[in-house]
């Protein structure tokens, strides 16, 4: 949505909640490709399609909200990602943006790894026949089961985020008689331009070893000392929905300053360093995310540069982008319940979800776009908050948006780029029940999680 003061001065209905005004976009109908799934339209009858599927169809059979999925739009994104980074650079998916059994098998097919940050990860990542040792194993307090689970499943790395953990790991392996191999979180002091709650790599947080006070040069003396352990690298993440590349450049500075004080105090150059995810995509139309190219250019040219001014090898680069993968590939369709105008504000558009599908608006006052999908409209827009079924008043999925003034209960519409962060943040919360995910490929549609049915919430409650 695009912002700006608005020329006639203070009018009631395009007072967004940030005290900014704005102006309808000119064509309501339109459907920017920017935050929509590669393969989304709109057919004769001006339903949006998607894989060649009305979504008219896709609500009758699989029911609403559901989060729909464009298969293709996924594998392009992940296999641009891999062409991107090349043969000399690995690619690791963060399973925690999205994570099902399916994604996992495009993963494979698609030669990304996969980052996993839990034993219940890397469960569905081994059932899925992701070979362990393309997942990486992160996380800030793992198990001593999940631990022993992963170095026994012969996973190819794991993330050591603390002291205790270099011991804990090292115990492990060898107690398996192993030797696992880890690399070394480390926080370089930057803090991501992004939300405050979802920025990492400052050092007053719970993740990472700290480079500043030689901590970082501490946890790698003891982890060289270890049988059990074999330090490749070192990793850096330094947050999330990131547009700016130059927290990426002081933080490689800053990693490959380690890696030159190892060389000179332990005559070992570490082959492999991690700048974690955070890349940024389009929410609205108002975000301008950078194309896999030019940030494997962009990162690859910084590591090389600062490798070349420290005299070291430069070592093997690692990403991990989740949200960047699957972010813009799916949508969550709503069936709109009620539509409620209050007069001089806004307009409430209830749907059949809520924050129990999508938190993000409610955590991070994270911002999205909405289209009527089920028809078009030729109505007036309408300042429009899309808002969920749960009692709570800050159960918001789209603060502010215009949607055409005609909107009835019974329309579609959508929410795009609710591919990350959003099933897999989802909850029970007042027992509604969390909505399937269903890919759509090639005018085939199919279920790939199920939604949850009053069966398995009762499941659960053993009396
Ligand atoms: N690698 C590490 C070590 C991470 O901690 C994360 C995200 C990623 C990779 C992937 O980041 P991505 O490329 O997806 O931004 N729930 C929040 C995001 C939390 C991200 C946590 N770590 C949200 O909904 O925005």
């Amino acid at each position: 949505m695009s912002r700006s003061a608005h020329p006639a001065g203070p009018r009631h209905a395009d007072v967004l909640t940030d005290g900014h005004y704005s102006a309808p976009p000119a064509d309501l109908n339109a459907l920017d490709p920017k935050v929509w799934a590669h393969t989304v339209g709109r057919d004769a009858d001006g339903a949006v399609t998607v894989g060649g599927i009305p979504v008219t169809r896709l609500a009758e059979e699989y029911g609403t909200p559901a989060y729909i999925l464009d298969e293709t739009d996924f594998r392009e994104r992940a296999r641009a990602w891999r062409t991107a980074f090349g043969a000399d650079a690995d690619v690791f998916y963060a399973g925690k943006a999205f994570l099902s059994r399916a994604v996992v098998r495009w993963l494979d097919e698609e030669g990304l790894n996969l980052d996993v940050c839990s034993g219940g990860e890397l469960a569905t990542a081994l059932s899925a026949g992701m070979p362990a040792e393309r997942i990486a194993f992160h996380g800030n307090n793992k198990s001593p089961e999940e631990i022993e689970r992963a170095v026994a499943a012969g996973v190819g790395r794991i993330v050591l985020d603390s002291f205790q953990e270099i011991v804990r790991v090292a115990h492990t392996a060898e107690a398996l008689g192993k030797r696992q191999r880890v690399q070394i979180r480390i926080t370089v002091g930057v803090e991501a331009h992004t939300h405050e709650f979802i920025a990492t790599a400052h050092e007053d947080q719970k993740f990472g070893i700290p480079l500043a006070g030689g901590q970082a040069a501490e946890a790698v003396r003891r982890a060289l000392r270890l049988d059990g352990i074999e330090l490749i690298g070192i990793h850096s993440h330094i947050g999330s929905q990131i547009f700016d590349m130059s927290g990426f450049e002081v933080a490689a500075h800053r990693v490959v300053g380690l890696l030159k004080d190892v060389r000179d105090e332990h005559g070992v150059e570490l082959p492999e360093i991690d700048l974690g995810g955070g890349l940024g995509i389009a929410y609205t139309s108002d975000d301008d995310p950078r194309e896999p190219h030019e940030i494997a250019k962009a990162l690859t040219e910084i590591v090389t540069r600062e490798c070349e001014s420290a005299r070291l090898r430069t070592p093997r680069i690692s990403v991990e982008p989740g949200r960047a993968i699957v972010g813009p590939t799916a949508f969550t369709l709503y069936e709109v319940g009620t539509v409620k105008p209050l007069d001089g504000l806004r307009t409430y558009v209830s749907v059949d979800g809520g924050m129990s599908d999508n938190i993000r608006t409610a955590l991070y006052d994270a911002e999205y776009s909405v289209a009527l999908v089920s028809r078009t409209s030729d109505a007036e827009p309408m300042l429009a908050r899309v808002v969920g079924k749960h009692c709570e008043s800050g159960d918001i999925v789209v603060k502010d948006a215009f949607l055409p003034g005609d909107l009835a209960p019974g329309d579609l519409i959508a929410v795009p780029a609710t591919g990350a962060y959003c099933r897999s943040m989802a909850s029970n919360y007042n027992h509604v029940l969390r909505p399937p995910v269903v890919a759509v490929r090639d005018g085939e549609a199919r279920v790939i999680v199920r939604r949850e049915t009053e069966e398995d919430l009762l499941r659960l409650d053993v009396g």
